[in-house]
């Protein structure tokens, strides 16, 4: 948990809101805005979470390099409270001149806002504004709670209780934990089919939705291996992952584990073809050099023949007629869902780190899903994947 304290008065409740939070044995981190510092002391919280309290954005005493990066990825919920006028309106436009905005505007767990403020200054056009804004993005938006305000006067604009900004807490992180108990395996990036001891044939794909896809699961509280073919990426977090080379050492990592997972999805952008025969010794240079491919067995197909109960998902990248080549193969493989991205399409794909996919189910509908970060994109499908689960 990453509490976000700014300067307002109701920062006096948010001690006894850490103060649950510990008690519940949850981690939590407090960064304040410099102006939060003038209502309450850092040091409040440093002895009530047994942490340091993050306030100065640029701190050469830190060892971390990027001290913001790193507290950004810190917690699986965010929590602001209280949320000033002017912080929700730095956040509404991206703005990070302090250490909690910048985190915030870093972080990928969800953020829950206790907006805390007079009454006048909440019923502003700018700050409703504002936070229209950000609940259109994400944000969760605790309302204020009505009643006798810090100014004098009667009016919405209190801070909820800290026991309630701690259940809207909770109710994120358990809602958020829907795939507990459920065994999943995923694969990523390309695979490699060698020609000779220095070359082999391969393709574009990074990896970069594969392995999004299989943090998004662990996030939800799955247990997830993740098969992963060669890429530049850190394996993530709390995953089980196997590297391999060649379609065939996918193969066969797949199907060890395919009878104990509940869930499959191959993101992996398998080699359909590898050389017939991979020289021992570097192939010599020649004017012209024919070489012959043999067709790689279909690993999905295979699981698709020898399903008992699981769900399958495939990936389709197609750079032309995206939608009846998805659902062909999705009918050819005997999927139950498919994500179908256009190569074609800008910011869709494979380098980047966004996607714009559709995910077409086994009747034959589809949901789009808009041009967004694939940790965003993997939640979706994730969200897709659920009901299919439990109608097993
Ligand atoms: O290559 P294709 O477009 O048929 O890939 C669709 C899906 O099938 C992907 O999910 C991919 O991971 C999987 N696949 C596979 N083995 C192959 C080719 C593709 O598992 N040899």
């Amino acid at each position: 948990m990453l509490l976000g304290i700014t300067g307002g008065i109701a920062a006096y409740k948010s001690a006894e809101l850490a103060r649950i939070m510990v008690r519940e044995n949850w981690q939590v981190q407090v960064v304040m805005t410099p102006a939060a510092t003038s209502f309450i002391s850092p040091l409040t919280f440093q002895s009530i979470t047994n942490r340091p309290v993050g306030v100065e954005l640029f701190d050469t005493s830190a060892v971390s390099r990027a001290k913001h990066v790193d507290l950004a990825s810190f917690p699986e919920v965010a929590v602001v409270a209280p949320a000033t006028a002017n912080t929700l309106s730095k956040l509404a436009t991206g703005m990070a001149d302090n250490l909690l905005t910048s985190v915030l505007l870093a972080t990928e767990a969800e953020v829950v806002l206790a907006p805390s403020m007079n009454e006048g200054m909440y019923h502003n056009p700018a700050v409703q504004d504002n936070l229209q804004l950000l609940r259109s993005r994400g944000f969760f938006i605790l309302e204020p709670a009505e009643g006798e305000l810090a100014c004098g006067v009667e009016g919405r604009g209190r801070m909820p209780e800290p026991a309630q900004v701690y259940n809207a807490a909770r109710d994120i992180l358990e809602k958020n934990k829907d795939y507990t108990g459920v065994r999943v395996l995923v694969t990523a990036g390309p695979t490699r089919e060698s020609l000779d001891p220095v070359r082999f044939i391969s393709n574009r794909s990074t990896g970069k939705m594969g392995y999004k896809l299989a943090s998004a699961f662990r996030e939800r509280g799955a247990d997830v291996v993740l098969v992963s073919g060669p890429t530049n990426l850190t394996p993530p977090e709390g995953v089980e992952t196997v590297l391999v080379e060649s379609t065939g050492e996918m193969l066969q990592e797949v199907q060890k584990r395919f009878s104990r997972v509940q869930v499959v999805a191959k993101a992996a952008a398998v080699s359909d073809y590898a050389p017939q025969k991979s020289e021992n010794k570097k192939i010599k240079k020649k004017d012209s050099l024919s070489i012959e491919l043999r067709s790689n067995p279909d690993i999905l197909k295979n699981l698709g023949e020898q399903k008992a109960g699981q769900v399958l998902v495939g990936f389709a990248a197609e750079t032309n007629d995206l939608l009846q080549n998805a659902e062909g193969k999705l009918r050819a493989k005997n999927l139950d869902l498919i994500v179908a991205n256009d190569l074609s399409e800008e910011g869709a794909g494979f380098a980047g780190d966004t996607n714009r996919v559709k995910i077409i189910r086994r009747d034959g509908s589809i949901v789009e899903v808009p041009l967004m970060d694939k940790l965003e994109v993997s939640h979706r499908i994730l969200d897709e994947i659920l009901p299919l689960l439990q109608e097993q």
